[in-house]
């Protein structure tokens, strides 16, 4: 079916209920949409309410969220037959405003974002255990395309870098603990989140028995004695890195980030999403690959066959789309 030739509200309604199905960090969902009555023009503005101050300072995860939420609307955009026109940042006065979208009937197929369109409400963060299956070299070599079709790298690293990873990942966990900030912050998102926000317990994986895995355990919000579980030994895991490290690459690399995961969806796979030792910069440059000129990583990836994570809430599509 031939979309009409301007967004009507039902059109609107349903692209921005594809959008905010998009991960954020703790799932504070920062982002708000505007619609102007009769036109094609759609934007994606962040809601400065949402930020994560102890934890993201810089609003760098919270772009990154916003540029997810981007990628799931052209996709959208794609699968009802339109054609998504975006700008990043176009105003420099204006920080908040993160992108413009224009939407128009397409001209070209858009087929390769269509075919992501069922991944977007089936995708959902998973922080149990895996199998520890090996995943076939060419599906991670897809996923890397779907990075590098958005300007953004994805790197594997080897056996010794893992190691490494996982390392830093516990020294994230030591630190959030000693940091009162952060355990308050993560408990206004989980244990004390308001309904349609945040994280839930039935989200939340098990601590790791070794207390090696890159899965957050919200330790905020304590587990039942005797709940740890055993993660695999060598979990796949990925880093989704930007050439430079600014809001725009941000936007980048949230985009990068989804398209991964979609296809990731696509091919079976569960995925968890960790930035914990990307929040101090004390650890943050020593994730990165040494041996690949991959720049800044802005997402810490663990993929494998297992259980799909719980869908979590979303703030209703009337709350974050104003029509004016
Ligand atoms: C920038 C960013 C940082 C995130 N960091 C973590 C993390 O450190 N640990 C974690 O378990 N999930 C992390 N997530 C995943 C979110 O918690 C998750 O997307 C959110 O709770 C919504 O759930 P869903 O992904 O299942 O839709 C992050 C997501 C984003 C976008």
């Amino acid at each position: 079916m031939v979309p009409a030739l301007l967004l009507d509200a039902e059109a609107v309604t349903a692209l921005v209920g594809d959008a905010v199905a998009a991960p954020s960090m703790h799932n504070a969902q920062p982002w708000l949409f505007r619609h102007q009555r009769g036109s094609n023009t759609l934007l994606l503005r962040m809601d400065a309410s949402r930020t994560l101050p102890a934890e993201d300072p810089s609003g760098r995860g919270l772009h990154v969220g916003c540029g997810a939420a981007l990628f799931n609307l052209r996709v959208a955009a794609a699968h009802g037959g339109r054609e998504a026109t975006t700008t990043l940042l176009p105003d420099p006065a204006d920080p908040e405003l993160l992108a413009v979208v224009t939407l128009v009937p397409q001209t070209a197929s858009q087929g390769d974002l269509a075919a992501l369109h069922p991944a977007v409400h089936r995708r959902h963060s998973s922080r149990r255990p895996f199998t520890g299956e090996q995943i076939p070299a060419t599906v991670l070599d897809g996923l890397c395309g779907a990075a590098r079709a958005e300007g953004v790298r994805l790197v594997f690293p080897d056996a010794w870098h893992a190691q490494t990873i996982l390392e830093l990942a516990q020294d994230a966990r030591a630190l959030e603990a000693a940091s009162p900030e952060t355990l308050e912050e993560v408990a206004r998102w989980t244990s004390r989140a308001a309904p349609g926000e945040g994280i839930p317990a039935d989200a939340f994986g098990p601590p790791a028995q070794d207390g090696r895995a890159v899965v957050r355990d919200f330790a905020a919000s304590p587990q039942p004695a005797g709940s740890s579980a055993v993660f695999e030994r060598a979990p796949c895991l990925a880093l989704l890195g930007t050439r430079e490290d600014g809001p725009l690459d941000w936007l980048l690399a949230g985009q990068g980030l989804q398209r991964v995961l979609l296809q990731a969806t696509l091919d079976g796979l569960a995925a968890t999403l960790n930035s914990q030792a990307l929040e101090w910069p004390e650890l943050r440059w020593a994730v990165r690959d040494p041996l690949s000129s991959m720049g800044h990583v802005q997402m810490l990836l663990r993929f494998g066959y297992g259980p799909e994570g719980p869908a979590t809430p979303r703030r209703p599509v009337s709350e974050v789309l104003t029509t004016v």
